[in-house]
């Protein structure tokens, strides 16, 4: 199975999911049946580490996120990957608009998906540290739902 988490920047939201789900699936011994990756919509910061804030804020609950570059998406994901999940509205827009009628991917919002009580994990870059914990923790809630599916599915 393999997985995609889409943000805009691929700077902060999405290279966290990709940190801690992938830290979920070792923890389990899945990491090997999974592939687990990360894109952003735009290209501003391609090539790039994640934002030193979400670097930061991960490292303090043990996720290293420091290999992860930042990379934008591209149309062949829609068949690179099973089930691609965007982290806002705003995100699922343009995936959807880039959606090609040949796409085999399955495409969500990651939260909405498992019912949690956000829909969208806010964009934290031009707020405070407050946002990068939240990002952590609306993303390991959802990595948890997220690694229940995939076992069922595996
Ligand atoms: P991300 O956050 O989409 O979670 O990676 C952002 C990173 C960069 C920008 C916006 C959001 N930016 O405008 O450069």
């Amino acid at each position: 199975m393999r997985v995609l988490f889409v943000c805009l920047g691929n700077i902060c939201r999405s290279p966290t999911a990709e940190g801690v789900f992938r830290q979920r699936l070792q923890k389990v011994g899945l990491d090997a049946h999974v592939l687990v990756d990360s894109a952003g919509t735009g290209d501003w910061h391609v090539g790039k580490a994640p934002d030193r804030r979400t670097t930061l804020a991960a490292q303090q609950r043990n996720y290293d996120l420091s290999t992860l570059r930042a990379r934008q998406f591209a149309v062949e994901d829609f068949s690179r990957f099973d089930l691609i999940l965007a982290m806002d509205h705003s995100n699922l827009r343009n995936l959807q608009a880039l959606r090609p009628d040949t796409a085999t991917a399955e495409l969500d919002l990651f939260l909405r998906r498992y019912q949690l009580e956000l829909d969208e994990v806010p964009d934290p870059y031009y707020g405070g540290a407050d946002g990068f914990e939240q990002v952590l923790d609306l993303i390991e809630q959802a990595s948890d739902a997220l690694l229940a599916e995939v076992r069922g599915r595996l």
